[in-house]
């Protein structure tokens, strides 16, 4: 590591030591805005986070399924892959990703760079390969040129610099300014007396508990179904499905509740589709507690006051392919 990259890692690490003390009395902390690193990986990670041309049909995107117009999600139950393939599961949102403990529901990937190269060859998402990937970047010569300048290197492009640079447009995708941080940064007016309510009633009754941090969760692996089973037909078991044990059976990564009324529908298996009954059945499941219709009208009011400022940015225009550019293959 350059000195220069040192002194910025830890300035920004006790920048965020302070930040997060400001706050120890809450179990949520305010999100904290990007801390960007080289603005022109960004702009390169955001190109390849939006060009179809890195799936085998052409046709699906990073965006496809993690749309930035609908909260980093796809709202399906599950995704759709290559050639309309159903996913098996649901697609978790990409805002504040990158304040995740590791990626995915089973924490599979230790973090954004690792996971990037995972949708491109999955044979049910976008079912290329990282050589393919590869060729095709390196036969338009605009892309070349970019990474030559973002990377300082004179070959090729490799698979590592696409994955550094769709890791660094996705560190820029958090949402801070939601109502409920204007409020803990000391707005009192910010929220109204049924949202601040509710606020108390999830703190009050142990939602907190696996709930918690500037993400509202993605810090930890809790069982799904704590006090009585979740009854689900999907098949995923979570952890045991990394680690074969059976205590690690239905261990999820917490979801971040950070825009959670944009990330519908809710859940793993994308089975509950209102924030109602999501709220309803985590008070059963996980608390052993049956909320009344008021207090879960309460509770849904302060989740939503957490959808914090949405990603803002130009369209990227893509380079055109060139006449060596390897061609889409959608139908087979
Ligand atoms: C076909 C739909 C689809 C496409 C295309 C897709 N993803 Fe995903 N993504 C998913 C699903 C489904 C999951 C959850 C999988 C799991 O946990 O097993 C996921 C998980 C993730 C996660 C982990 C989030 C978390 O909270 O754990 C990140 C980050 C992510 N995708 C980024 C990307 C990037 C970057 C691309 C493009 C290179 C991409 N995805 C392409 C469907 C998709
Ligand atoms: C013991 C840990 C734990 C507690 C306590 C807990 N949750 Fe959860 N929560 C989870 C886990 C794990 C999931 C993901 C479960 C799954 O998808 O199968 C989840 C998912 C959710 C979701 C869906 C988010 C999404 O994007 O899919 C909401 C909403 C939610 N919880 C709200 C609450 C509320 C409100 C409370 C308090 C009544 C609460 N949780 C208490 C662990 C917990």
């Amino acid at each position: 590591m350059k000195l220069r990259t040192v002194v910025l890692a830890l300035a920004a690490a006790v920048a965020s030591l302070a930040w997060n003390a400001a706050f120890a009395a809450e179990p949520i902390q305010p999100i904290a805005g990007p801390v960007i690193k080289s603005q022109a990986m960004v702009e390169l990670g955001k190109k390849l986070y939006f060009d179809p041309r890195l799936s085998k049909s052409g046709f699906i995107s990073c965006n496809s399924c993690h749309n930035l117009s609908m909260g980093g999600t796809d709202n399906l139950a599950t995704s759709i892959g290559d050639r309309w393939q159903q996913g098996p599961i649901n697609a978790p949102t990409v805002l504040n990703s990158s304040l995740n403990v590791a990626q995915f529901w089973d924490g599979r990937a230790a973090d954004l760079k690792a996971q990037a190269g995972g949708p491109i060859a999955n044979p049910g998402e976008m079912a290329f390969t990282h050589e393919l990937a590869v060729d095709l970047l390196n036969s338009i010569p605009a892309y070349k040129a970019e990474f030559k300048r973002v990377f300082g290197t004179d070959g090729s492009v490799n698979i590592g610099m696409v994955t550094d640079a769709i890791a660094a447009f996705e560190e820029t995708l958090v949402t801070p300014g939601s109502r409920f941080d204007k409020w803990l940064l000391g707005d009192k007016h910010a929220l109204s007396a049924t949202e601040q309510e509710g606020y108390k009633l999830f703190k009050d009754s142990g939602c907190t508990a696996c709930h918690y941090g500037p993400a509202v969760g993605g810090s930890s692996f809790q069982k799904m179904g704590v006090v009585a089973a979740y009854d689900t037909p999907n098949k995923a078991q979570g952890v045991a499905g990394l680690t074969g044990k059976d205590a690690d059976r239905m261990m999820f990564k917490v979801p971040t509740l950070r825009n959670v009324d944009m990330t519908y529908p809710y859940f793993h298996d994308g089975s509950v589709w209102t924030l109602e009954e999501a709220v309803d059945i985590m008070g059963k499941l996980q608390l052993g507690r049956t909320y009344s219709k008021d207090e879960i009208a309460k509770i849904v009011a302060f989740l939503k006051t957490l959808t914090g400022k949405q990603p803002d940015f130009k369209l990227p225009v893509l380079p055109p392919s060139t006449n060596d550019t390897p061609k889409p293959k959608p139908f087979g």
